[in-house]
């Protein structure tokens, strides 16, 4: 059985088709990448997948259960973290989570597990005010896991974080990963995608342009370039496929001219410039 099953969901807002009829699948313990531009519908479908927000048509099962019709079964098998939850702040973190424990009827043993889970256990019993946007994130991320739910939604959690608050985020997702958590992962920050995500569709209007693995996506969509700098500090592109381009590096390598070679590969960037015509940072 699959994780995610959707199938030809739509959600309108008055006249605005925010997700416009979409299908996909996300297997057992896969992490999944949702990418898209501000307002392509991410937000929007992870409400559907979570029951919090009714299809206006079509349908979608998570963990088995009907999102729409079956959301009493759903909501104890899955977890999610939007942007701007809410912590007590005048709690510590370990607080936050006995809280959270006692009102879910979790084991307060589970509360040392989760932070271990996100790497928190040792600031556990700080005030969460004084927790940085990274920690705290990670506290909603371990307040998401205290039930052991089979799927995980994350939405954007590296979003607004500096580099290494953000990389401590993915090391968390990775180990999930690891440990056999299914998680649907939204961002719009395409290398989060390339190094996490098992596959990753990209969204744009509502609908998905493209899915598939990072890798594969790259070889389909992207242009594979040697990038020569020369002597001179110039740079140039030159992609493989350009039967030309052979002649051109011989000739330059020939004259002397060729400071340094590397490859580049396509990023999913310009994988999503190829498909949709724009990027995904605004
Ligand atoms: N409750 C709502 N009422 C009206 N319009 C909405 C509502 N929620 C979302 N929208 C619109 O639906 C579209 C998709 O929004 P959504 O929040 O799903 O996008 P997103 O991909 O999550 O964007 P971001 O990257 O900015 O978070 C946007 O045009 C948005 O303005
Ligand atoms: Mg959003």
């Amino acid at each position: 059985m699959s994780a995610i099953e959707a199938d030809n969901l739509v959600r309108t807002f008055g006249g605005l088709r925010a997700v416009d009829g979409l299908s996909f699948t996300v297997e057992d313990g896969e992490v999944f990448g949702f990418l898209g531009p501000n307002g392509a519908g991410k937000t929007t479908t992870i409400g559907m997948l979570t029951g919090q927000l009714r299809p206006t048509s079509g349908h979608a099962r998570v963990a088995g259960c009907d999102v729409a019709n079956d959301r009493r079964r759903l909501r104890p098998r899955i977890g999610v973290v939007f942007e701007c939850q809410n912590l007590y702040e005048r709690l510590s973190g370990r607080e936050n989570l006995d809280f959270a424990a006692a009102l879910f009827g979790v084991a307060p043993k589970r509360v040392d597990e989760v932070l271990d889970q996100v790497r928190l256990r040792d600031r556990a019993a700080d005030s969460v005010r004084h927790y940085s946007n990274g920690m705290k994130q990670r506290l909603l991320i371990a307040r998401a896991l205290l039930h052991c739910p089979q799927v995980l939604f994350l939405d954007e959690p590296t979003r607004g974080l500096d580099p290494i608050a953000a990389r401590e985020i993915r090391r968390v997702v990775a180990d999930l990963a690891g440990q056999g958590v299914t998680v649907f992962l939204t961002t719009h920050y395409m290398e989060e995608a390339d190094c996490l995500c098992r596959r990753v569709a990209f969204i744009d209007h509502g609908r998905i342009v493209a899915v598939d693995t990072p890798s594969r996506l790259k070889v389909a969509y992207g242009q594979r370039s040697l990038r020569a700098t020369l002597r001179d500090g110039s740079v140039l592109d030159l992609p493989l496929d350009d039967p030309d381009n052979a002649r051109r590096l011989a000739e330059l390598a020939a004259m002397g001219h060729l400071q340094t070679l590397h490859s580049a590969e396509a990023t999913l960037e310009d994988v999503f410039v190829r498909l949709t015509g724009k990027g995904l940072l605004a």
